[in-house]
């Protein structure tokens, strides 16, 4: 591990004004997102799907870095380069997804344990061969009055924890992501309730396993009224109680928060990351990491259509630049 050059990554990846596209959709849930629009699920049209993505013009101004999936990884553009070597002419930064999604967890059937620890020594060394520069696992934490288990909080910790040093042995920047799920009739204060736990528990882990703080990035949710839930937060308390719940858990040793959006409207997800930085200085970069926030109209306008790439992709830069001004506390809703 060369603890500077990690720290140069992650910092890069956080840059002012940029932030991270998550397009490492797993097989099941590429698939999923695809059916949706009756696209056919073929490895053609995932390569398309990407390849649109990644060469939109002048995506590299808003976005930092991409995250791939270990197919997407292997890929190449219609020219022949990799995507890899796609991404770095944009000036953007490639990583990618590491773990091997989530499962029951033994004893405990309504909590989740994410897989992926087996062998992943040597998967890291394949990816930084390949070119990733950082990496992802994403645990999953699902939210009801007695759910999750303690006993869950930390097995993911735990395998948070080990996925980092691991991937800073590899000279991987690890993107650390203990989601709590929206999903569900909990308040926003039950959400914060666990969010604050999970975090705790996650820094307690990497300080055990000796992750270099500097050198990771943590990828939260925003705390939320529960999808379900019967009355909504509205902006302001979704802002001020994220930041709370940060300023608590998070060591100011980290370089940047980089928020998933997690079934959040793309405006909402835009909106609630602006507030966070109209707020003033906090002690790390806030930024974000999207997915569907990112890539759902561009998705419904591409629909399997080569036709329509160009129209997706000016979809896509849109929601980059909408964000990349939220990072800066300077969207507002007539950018729409
Ligand atoms: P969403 O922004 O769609 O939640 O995806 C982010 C992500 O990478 C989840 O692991």
């Amino acid at each position: 591990m060369k603890p500077h050059e990690l720290e140069a990554t992650a910092r890069a990846l956080v840059a002012a004004g940029k932030g991270i596209l998550a397009a490492d959709e797993s097989g099941p849930t590429i698939a999923k997102r695809f059916q949706a629009l009756a696209v056919p699920v073929t490895e053609e049209n995932r390569r398309a799907y990407r390849e649109l993505l990644f060469t939109a013009p002048g995506l590299g101004e808003f976005i930092s870095g991409i995250i791939l999936y270990d197919e997407t990884i292997r890929q190449k553009a219609t020219d022949g380069a990799t995507f890899v070597e796609v991404l770095q002419r944009q000036g953007i930064i490639p990583g990618i997804k590491v773990d091997l999604g989530a499962k029951a967890l033994a004893g405990f059937p309504e909590d989740k344990i994410t897989e992926g620890l087996d062998g992943l020594r040597e998967r890291l060394a394949e990816y930084a061969r390949l070119g990733a520069r950082f990496t992802k696992w994403r645990a999953v934490i699902a939210v009801d009055d007695d759910h999750p288990s303690r006993t869950c909080l930390a097995a993911n910790a735990e395998a948070l924890a080990r996925f980092a040093a691991l991937s800073q042995e590899a000279g991987l920047v690890p993107i650390v992501e203990p989601e709590v799920l929206m999903d569900g009739e909990h308040t926003i204060e039950r959400h914060f309730e666990v969010t604050a736990a999970a975090q705790q528990r996650v820094f307690q882990s990497l300080s055990e396993h000796r992750v270099h703080l500097e050198g990771i990035l943590l990828k939260p949710n925003m705390v939320l009224s529960g999808k379900e839930c019967s009355h909504q937060a509205g902006m302001e308390q979704v802002a001020e109680a994220t930041l709370r719940c940060l300023r608590r858990g998070v060591p100011a040793a980290v370089p940047g928060i980089v928020f998933l959006s997690g079934g959040q409207s793309d405006e909402q997800a835009t909106e609630h990351l602006n507030a966070m930085n109209r707020v003033g200085p906090a002690p790390w970069a806030l930024s974000f990491s999207y997915g569907r926030a990112l890539q759902a109209p561009a998705l419904r306008i591409w629909a399997g259509v080569a036709a329509n790439a160009g129209l997706a992709q000016k979809a896509l830069l849109h929601r980059a630049q909408c964000n990349a001004a939220a990072r800066l506390g300077k969207y507002s809703a007539d950018m729409e």
